[in-house]
């Protein structure tokens, strides 16, 4: 018999409980012994739950108890369930979340805290809810260099994107759909300023670069906030889907790693993720494309992904991958994001000049867009990869009235 503990019995949490207690004999009979949550630690009480004889206010009877061996954190943010991340590991613990925050934030001190206490710190549903993509790519894909790795990887913007092209509803309606339908948050910055994502793609890009750490706050990031129904419009006669990517390359000269929205051509299969669903294409050097599809939020999906890995704690105490080791490294990670070549659509009032245009955009391709909306011209940019983000920046400083510019995904 395994016993475990959760701390925090908010959705995740409470998840958990019920995904061990649904599937308590497949699992025994995988494992070969029983998995039991033992505590679940909280400062609320839960008296309808079916779980409420488990639940304690007492941390000593988590972190004392030498019977519990693995600890489920699903506190989430980045410092209550820091201090008690840290506390169960250096009790040799081992820590299974969901928490991208502290993963993203914390990753090297707690894995390497982790590694002194013979324990485990691992995270499969910190990125992709219940999708499997951390073990692919820390195992499946080990024989690989990860060249690319882009996700559509936060549910609640793809909900409201999706709802913004189908039902033609404004971005503030769609957010307050998402809300009422429980995936925004009731402060949703995290989810529509793109660092719920920022989060998830530094996880990945670490692990793509063998454990040198991406933090997140270095990276280029826009949410989605700005789009309106107007750039929907011309992503249907585009034939093409707007989606907040993250995005993760790594060439020759180095790598890059970010988060905007993107038009994305309706061939492409990451154009197919809708509503809530979460959509992760990885490109290995031997393997090719392959892409990660499903269920990127919510209770049982992404408890599926905390107990599938209390089962590898279970099965492999101590023994985790070479890409574990995070570390920060000495050397810049990523090459500056002004270097990256871009394509964009811009959208401009007619009454500015061709002439302005390519002044500002000076030997960089620029061809009309097959749709222009009333009262407005619009071009693409940097079709030919002969445009940077430097280029864009310095260009768009003066053409102060542009009226929207959205960057499109290359396949
Ligand atoms: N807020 C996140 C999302 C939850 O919408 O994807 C899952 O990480």
């Amino acid at each position: 018999m395994k016993n475990i503990a959760i701390l925090g019995f908010g959705v995740v949490g409470c998840g958990v409980a019920e995904v061990i207690d649904m599937n308590s004999k497949a699992i025994a009979a995988r494992l070969g012994e029983e998995v039991r949550v033992k505590k679940i630690l909280d400062i609320r009480e839960f008296p309808d739950s079916p779980f409420a004889a488990l639940v304690t206010t007492k941390k000593e009877e988590v972190f004392e108890d030498p019977e519990i061996s693995i600890v489920v954190e699903t506190i989430g943010g980045a410092r209550i369930a820091y201090e008690y991340t840290k506390m169960a590991l250096s009790a040799g613990k081992t820590v299974v979340t969901s928490n991208k925050e502290l993963v993203s934030t914390h990753g090297v001190e707690l894995l390497s805290i982790a590694r002194e206490h013979n324990c485990k710190y691992i995270f499969e549903a910190s990125v992709g809810g219940g999708i499997p993509i951390i073990r692919p790519l820390k195992h499946c894909l080990a024989a690989n260099k990860i060249e690319r790795i882009v996700g559509i990887v936060n549910g609640t913007t793809n909900y409201i994107l999706t709802q913004m092209a189908e039902s033609g509803a404004d971005f503030a309606t769609a957010l307050s759909e998402a809300q009422s339908k429980g995936y925004a948050e009731a402060n949703p910055s995290a989810d529509i300023d793109g660092i719920d994502a920022q989060r998830k793609i530094s996880i990945l890009s670490t692990i793509a670069l063998d454990g040198a750490y991406v933090d997140p706050s270095s990276l280029f990031t826009l949410g989605i906030s700005d789009i309106t129904t107007v750039d929907m419009e011309y992503a249907r006669e585009m034939n093409a889907s707007i989606k907040l990517l993250a995005v993760f390359e790594n060439k020759e000269d180095g790598a890059f790693a970010y988060v905007a929205p993107h038009l994305v051509s309706k061939s492409h299969p990451l154009a197919c993720a809708n509503g809530v669903f979460n959509a992760i294409m990885v490109t290995g050097n031997a393997l090719g494309d392959a892409m990660f599809y499903g269920q990127g939020a919510g209770k049982l999906a992404t408890a599926s992904a905390v107990v599938g890995d209390v089962m590898e704690a279970v099965e492999m105490p101590t023994k985790d991958a070479q890409a574990s080791k995070w570390f920060e490294s000495e050397e810049p990670v990523l090459l500056p994001i002004e270097k990256h070549s871009v394509s964009v659509l811009l959208r401009l009032p007619e009454s500015v000049s061709d002439d302005t245009v390519s002044e500002a955009f000076p030997e960089i391709s620029c061809q009309p867009c097959v749709y222009e909306a009333e009262g407005e011209k619009a071009v693409i940019l940097g079709k030919n990869g002969d445009m940077n983000e430097a280029q864009l920046a310095i260009g768009l400083e003066s053409i102060p009235e542009i009226l929207g510019m959205i960057r499109i995904f290359g396949e």
